[in-house]
């Protein structure tokens, strides 16, 4: 079993580069499948979700290759199964992306449903209604998702919810789906507009990524190609919310700054300095911000994603300040544990309420999903005494080396080996 222990209270400086962004890759993987060709695919994070994924497509007969830790070669010509096992794709939420992959590929696609996670319902009928409105039949029996179509054909899908799955999940289905589709209400996240030019890499039309109308023209069929993709925004918000919260001076390399718009005005209004370069943003902190307001959004406003790790600033800020989280009905699970680090922080429904000014002090506490743990990193360093999270594996899904990069930066982190029946770290808590 693995441990971060983190004394806080250290001033971070220097620069960190961030990697390729885990929700793009997670989409991109198994996009790859949706042809019999080869794909190289550079800047993939080294991260768990992806070595699962990795896993998954391999078992239905994948070959991949990882020359170098960041890039992945996928052949899939050997596919020969549409049939995903529940085993190769239990740890990883995104598995729902084969179903749109393998319907392209295969016209079937039988893929378990993904469980549900810890901040609430995942649920997929958005994705669904667009498989159906394409022509697939879709059930779901025995635990799996199955979808069937003789056809796939071009319609016009008005996404009741605005969402990032089935916005991708709709665009790998329909991509040689004859004629045209029409995603209306459609997400606009930065993966997504990721997603859609990978496709066109492989001889799809897709056009209005990244806006509420998408539109896909039909193709015979997919080939191979090579691909590098984007940084990922959320890795860089969690470094700059570091670096915000610790006080010092951090450049976070190698980013889009546009996709950070929103987290770096919250914190120029919180007080702190953020610079832009073309690949970079500076921040400058001296660790003693004042609080405000924010509301989760849907791209281009706040990143639910970096609503944990806000959280734990505004903690260790001044002043009162409210979250709102408008994306997922029930994410703000782990406050539980930040308060055992000092956090005054009342939940009511979907909105904090923040009394920042508190005094933090290191304790025993355990991550309980990705964006969580990381939130738990960012209240440590901003705690006197040591620090010690469990539940690690939640926080390797998602970051690449994160107690190195810190700890070049200048956090006091470690991770740290025990052994599993060690009782006072059981995973139970989850
Ligand atoms: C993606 O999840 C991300 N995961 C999540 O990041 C992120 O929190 C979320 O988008 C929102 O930005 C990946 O990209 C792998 P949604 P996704 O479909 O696609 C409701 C992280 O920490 N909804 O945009 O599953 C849903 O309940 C992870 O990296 C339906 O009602 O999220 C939610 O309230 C966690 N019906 C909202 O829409 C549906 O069919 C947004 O969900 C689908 C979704």
């Amino acid at each position: 079993m693995e441990l971060f222990e983190i004394i806080g209270k250290t001033k971070l400086n220097g620069e960190v580069y961030i990697n390729g962004a885990k929700n793009a890759a997670v989409a991109i993987i198994p996009a790859a499948i949706a042809t019999g060709g080869i794909c190289k695919i550079e800047n993939v994070p080294d991260i768990e979700d992806v070595e699962n994924l990795k896993t998954a497509i391999t078992k239905l007969g994948a070959v991949c290759e990882r020359p170098d830790p960041h890039t992945l070669i996928i052949d899939s010509s050997k596919i020969s199964s549409h049939i995903v096992d529940y085993n190769s794709v239990k740890k990883i939420r995104a598995s729902y992306y084969m179903l749109g992959a393998l319907l392209t590929r295969y016209k079937k696609a039988e893929v378990p449903l993904p469980g549900g996670c810890n901040f609430g319902e995942r649920p997929i009928d958005q994705h669904i209604k667009g498989f159906e409105a394409l022509g697939a039949t879709v059930k779901i029996e025995h635990g799996m998702v199955k979808a069937y179509a003789d056809n796939l054909r071009g319609a016009s899908i008005y996404l009741d919810k605005v969402s990032v799955g089935s916005t991708i999940n709709i665009m790998l289905a329909a991509v040689c789906a004859k004629g045209v589709t029409t995603i209306e209400n459609a997400a606009k996240e930065p993966h997504i507009v990721d997603t859609a030019n990978f496709l066109n890499m492989m001889g799809a039309n897709i056009k209005g990524a990244g806006t509420e109308i998408i539109k896909i023209l039909g193709v015979e069929k997919l080939h191979g190609c090579e691909y590098t993709i984007i940084p990922d925004q959320i890795e860089a918000g969690t470094y700059m919310i570091a670096a915000a919260v610790a006080g010092g001076d951090v450049t976070v390399q190698n980013i889009i700054p546009k996709h950070m718009d929103t987290l770096s005005i919250k914190l120029r209004e919180m007080g702190g300095i953020v610079e832009e370069g073309d690949d970079f943003l500076r921040v400058i902190s001296d660790g003693n911000l004042k609080n405000v307001e924010v509301k989760t959004m849907s791209y281009p406003g706040f990143p639910t994603d970096l609503q944990p790790q806000m959280t734990a600033l505004m903690a260790a800020s001044s002043g009162m300040g409210n979250i709102t989280e408008t994306v997922w009905e029930n994410r703000f699970q782990y406050v539980t544990e930040l308060k055992r680090l000092g956090c005054k922080i009342t939940v009511d429904g979907r909105v904090a309420r923040i009394e920042g000014g508190a005094k933090l002090t290191g304790a025993e506490v355990h991550a309980t999903d990705l964006r969580a743990g990381a939130s738990l990193i960012i209240a440590a360093l901003a705690c006197e005494g040591k620090t010690t999270i469990g539940n690690v594996r939640y926080i390797n899904r998602g970051y690449e080396a994160i107690e190195e990069k810190l700890g070049a930066l200048g956090a006091d982190i470690k991770r740290v080996f025990i052994d599993d029946s060690d009782e006072r770290y059981s995973e139970e808590m989850n």
